[in-house]
């Protein structure tokens, strides 16, 4: 993490108060670079009582003290290529991404009921906790069962385990859009607090991410579809974000709508947004009782592979 000391050069450079800029920051309990760079213009704004240029000036000062390449363009062949990878439970799903998901992207699961997203976010949260990172669990359809994971961990790991591993996933239960809403902007305190500690969080769940909008806008049919679509936008791109600066992997759960037109006679839902927002999307197809198989649906550099995979009492494994 980056003291927001470091921004004091850049703050003088632009000839702005640093001293009131600063302080005014710590009183909201911004310590650091990466929680600015999540605030957003609005709250820059709102914290400093200033115009939309000085903001403009301050998140500038913020980018290049966190040493993003800002406004200078880097060469390519400068760019670190070194990335560090969230393995996924799945051994040939691992090899079709290189290791894994990369740290600063944010991965979609969608399909129909029963067809194993819980499951995978419940293993993928276990196999994290289990390499003594973090996950954060964000639960918006009361279907976080800790017995479940229990048994994945001990059939995974053994009995002796299942303290150690549990403590390290996180659960936040919202209800409602306007609660996730929050939890998601609280993520900027909550995040650097955990690492404080020395927890390092490397995986944010959440279960599902679209489905309390569709249910709180649901009933105004078409009339608030605009703005259902910009607060859905407005927490992707809060995520992907926060996936970016705090370098870990966002992974969340999607329904799906019927669509005649395709050709498995659904969608996911969410539209455009969701297609924009999400760095792979990956649908889950019920295969028989306990089988099932992972579509990759849209990921740059990836070809749209197919792999089965069951759900047994380890979580999701594969077949
Ligand atoms: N302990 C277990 N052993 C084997 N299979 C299990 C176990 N627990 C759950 N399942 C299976 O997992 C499936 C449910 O998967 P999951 O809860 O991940 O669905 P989902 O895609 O999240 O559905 P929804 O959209 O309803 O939330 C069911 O078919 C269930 O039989
Ligand atoms: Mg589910």
């Amino acid at each position: 993490m980056v003291d927001i000391e470091t921004m004091r050069k850049y703050l003088l450079d632009e000839k702005l108060n640093a001293d009131k800029i600063l302080s005014n920051f710590r009183e909201y309990g911004i310590n650091e670079v990466e929680q600015v760079l999540l605030l957003g213009l609005d709250n820059i704004r709102l914290i400093n009582r200033c115009s939309k240029e000085t903001a403009e000036k301050i998140y500038t000062c913020a980018r290049v003290a966190y040493g993003f390449n800002f406004p200078e363009p880097t060469p390519s062949n400068l760019i670190n290529l070194e990335e560090e990878y969230v393995e996924t439970p799945l051994v040939k799903l691992n090899k079709v991404l290189g290791n894994g998901f990369r740290v600063g992207s944010i991965i979609e699961l969608f399909g129909s009921f029963a067809s194993g997203k819980t499951q995978f976010l419940f293993t993928q949260s276990v196999l994290e906790a289990s390499k003594g990172n973090y996950a954060i669990f964000i639960d918006t359809e009361k279907t976080f069962s800790v017995d479940r994971l229990k048994e994945i961990i001990i059939n995974r790991f053994g009995e002796e385990e299942v303290d150690k591993i549990l403590s390290r996933i996180l659960l936040s239960t919202t209800i409602s859009y306007s609660e996730l809403e929050y939890t998601i902007f609280l993520l900027v305190r909550t995040l650097p607090k955990l690492i404080k500690e020395g927890k390092r969080v490397r995986l944010i769940c959440i279960d599902s991410l679209i489905n309390p909008y569709r249910a709180e806008f649901g009933s105004y049919g078409l009339a608030k579809l605009a703005e259902r679509q910009q607060k859905l936008n407005w927490a992707l791109r809060q995520l992907l974000r926060i996936a970016i600066i705090y370098k870990l992997v966002v992974l969340f759960t999607n329904q799906v709508v019927a669509d005649p037109a395709s050709p498995v006679n659904f969608v996911p839902s969410g539209g455009n947004v969701v297609a924009h927002a999400s760095t792979i999307r990956i649908m889950l197809i019920k295969a028989g009782k306990n089988d099932r198989v992972l579509r990759i649906y849209d990921a740059p550099n990836i070809p749209q592979v197919e792999i089965d995979f069951k759900i047994t009492e380890k979580g999701v494994e594969d077949k």
